[in-house]
């Protein structure tokens, strides 16, 4: 099978790349490095070390066609995909920083730009070029915010004044990243609805971690991010650990989120490719298990100090975001289940390797140390 990964240069799509080549695919990809520079901008770079993507491209013997340009130019995207002859898309080249849309009327703009144009580029020059492509889109766990609810996988049966039907949940996005993800979804299910497009629209938690068996294998890193802006936030809370700074909790810290492992994020895409949709727009709800932020602080100082046996403090800090800090929380993950997905990596697994793969690049954590407090406030 031909896939096409879009935003090859990133923390997914590298590690994704590298898997979907030992499996057998023909992998090809297109970045524009877009991440790279906006993260540079900020002052920041990823804390564990990477090589240019020509060089790691190198190291697998140019084994992934590369196609440098922006998707949100349609002539790119329509050529990229006629020449690539892809029988899958996966989608990950958006802008996917939250506090980067929040940071003033220029970033929110940028954000839903490019974002919603570069998903409806693909729709466009798939319905154009070839019908039978499928598209696998990441969206996030947060197009859905905290309802007081449970979290269906994307549509919710309804009775109202006697009548019922099956709609798509509502999205309550807590950030104009997320909005513009919300829009990305009912531009996707209208391409289904009208034109038959196969989408696999997967809504997913945060990923954590610096590994997958791959990475290990060709010693080939993925990025990493630290900062307040494009550092979620275990990444934050591991540097923080081991430069024996407080692990800065935002709030009251019982937000609830849903999390998974780099690991698990890579076999959860690599299984929606082996069960192409089919003509259908099908929503998968990808996380492994979701959390309050005081469990993943605890959980890193705990680990931190069993193994190192040095003292970690937590400090709870003024919340920069506008959301609930305490709420229901219960999204639904079956789908991914029904296809084969079991979880490969808990986060009690995962930790300890985080902290370890940082540590071996301590001095560049310690360098970025000014970036990770938060400084762009929503409000
Ligand atoms: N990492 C997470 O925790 C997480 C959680 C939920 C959803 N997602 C979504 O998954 C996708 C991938 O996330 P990631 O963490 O790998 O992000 P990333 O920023 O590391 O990777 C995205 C890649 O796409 C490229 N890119 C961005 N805009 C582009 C454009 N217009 N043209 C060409 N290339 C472009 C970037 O340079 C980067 O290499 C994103 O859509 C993100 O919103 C990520």
């Amino acid at each position: 099978m031909k896939v096409l990964i879009l935003g090859i240069d990133g923390y997914i799509g590298f590690p994704l790349a590298l898997r979907l080549l030992d499996r057998g695919y023909e992998v090809y990809g297109a970045d524009n490095f877009y991440t790279r520079r906006r993260v540079k901008n900020v002052g920041s770079k990823s804390a564990v070390k990477i090589n240019s993507f020509a060089t790691r491209n190198k190291k697998l013997n140019n084994a992934i066609k590369f196609y440098m340009g922006d998707v949100s130019n349609p002539k790119f995207v329509y050529d990229i995909i006629r020449d690539s002859g892809a029988d899958a898309i996966v989608h990950l080249a958006e802008q996917r920083s939250a506090p980067y849309s929040m940071i003033s009327l220029k970033t929110a703009t940028e954000t839903l730009d490019k974002n919603i144009e570069s998903t409806m580029n693909i729709i466009y020059a798939v319905k154009d070029l070839n019908r039978d492509i499928h598209i696998v889109k990441l969206g996030s766990m947060g197009e859905y915010g905290t309802p007081n609810i449970d979290i269906p996988e994307g549509f919710l049966d309804v009775q109202f004044h006697g009548r019922s039907d099956k709609l798509p949940f509502p999205r309550m996005g807590q950030s104009w990243y997320h909005l513009s993800k919300i829009f990305d979804t009912y531009n996707l299910m209208l391409a289904n609805r009208i034109w038959g497009l196969n989408v696999s629209d997967v809504m997913q938690g945060v990923v954590y971690g610096t590994r997958t068996p791959e990475i290990t294998k060709y010693k080939l890193f993925t990025r990493f991010d630290i900062d307040q802006i494009y550092g979620t936030v275990l990444n934050r809370f591991i540097s923080q650990a081991v430069i024996g700074y407080p692990l800065t909790v935002y709030g009251k810290g019982d937000q609830k989120r849903a999390f998974l492992s780099l690991e698990d994020s890579v076999e959860c895409l690599n299984l929606i490719l082996d069960h192409p949709a089919e003509k259908e727009y099908k929503v998968y709800n990808q996380f492994d298990e979701y959390y309050p932020l005081n469990y993943l602080a605890e959980t890193v100082k705990n680990r931190y100090e069993s193994i190192y046996g040095k003292k970690v403090s937590i400090n709870h800090v003024p919340n920069p975001r506008v959301e609930m800090e305490d709420h229901y929380y219960n999204p639904a993950n079956q789908n991914l289940k029904d296809i084969g997905y079991r979880r490969q990596r808990s986060l009690e697994d995962e930790v300890p390797v985080m902290i370890k793969d940082v540590r071996n690049n301590i001095n560049t954590v310690y360098s970025l140390k000014n970036v990770i407090k938060p400084s762009t406030n929503w409000r």
